[in-house]
């Protein structure tokens, strides 16, 4: 196929946006979050008042709203039929209900479909895209030639969390960033887990430039 593909997987506040559309901008290439597209799906679940503790709901729901990706690194985008909800996915609503939605074996499914498409048309067109989520470098993309698994210290990543959502309460943070990589990494399909053919990249100690830069390196050479 034309292109390469960067895959990125980690826990919650590992770095992973950050470094994806760093990476992305830095060699002209798309950027796909996978996880706004879980948090789309379920914001549409809870929007349309389906019990997101339904698994059989949510199956049979799962093919109904269309989600749209906009894959610019400077500028991504998200829709659901059409609109915009780039604010609505971030609410405490959607994200202590995702992990539940996003362990429906029918919404992976389609979702995981939805990826491959993305990220074979971006390939042809500009060349390279990286993408990031919880099963990008086990499911999505398993054949990608950059293959990365951030993580940090579970205090970083709460303070970084902390600041992107401009919450002082850094325990509460941590607490639920917990709380879902437990989920994320029990649940029965596609579970977060790191592989031995994916480089575990500790971004703990690293600036975020630092992180872009090794991630550029390793890139080009596998180019
Ligand atoms: O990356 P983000 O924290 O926005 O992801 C939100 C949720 O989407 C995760 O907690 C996880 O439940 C789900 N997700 C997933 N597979 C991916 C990306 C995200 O299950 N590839």
């Amino acid at each position: 196929a034309e292109g390469i593909v960067i895959a990125i997987d980690g826990p919650s506040g590992s770095g992973k946006s950050s470094t994806a559309k760093g990476v992305a901008k830095a060699r002209d290439w798309r950027y796909l979050d996978t996880g706004a597209m879980y948090r789309a799906i379920t914001w549409w679940m809870v929007s349309n008042q389906i019990d997101v503790t339904d698994a059989a709901a949510v199956a049979q729901a799962a093919s109904r709203p269309v989600i749209t990706m906009g894959t610019d690194p400077s500028a991504p985008t998200v829709q659901v039929d059409g609109t915009d909800v780039a604010q609505a996915i971030r609410t405490d609503e959607v994200t202590g209900n995702v992990s539940a939605v996003s362990a429906v074996p029918e919404v992976r499914e389609r979702l995981v479909a939805r990826q491959r498409e993305i990220i074979a048309e971006e390939c042809a067109a500009v060349g390279g895209i990286v993408v990031e989520g919880r099963d990008i470098t086990t499911v999505v993309a398993p054949d990608a030639p950059v293959k990365l698994f951030l993580t940090a210290s579970a205090e970083a990543r709460a303070q970084r969390r902390s600041k992107e959502v401009h919450s002082s309460d850094v325990a509460a943070t941590q607490a639920a960033l917990a709380r879902r990589d437990k989920l994320d990494s029990s649940r029965a399909v596609s579970p977060l887990t790191q592989t031995a053919d994916a480089t575990e990249l500790d971004t703990t100690g690293l600036s975020l430039d630092e992180v872009v830069g090794l991630v550029v390196k390793l890139a080009d050479e596998a180019q």
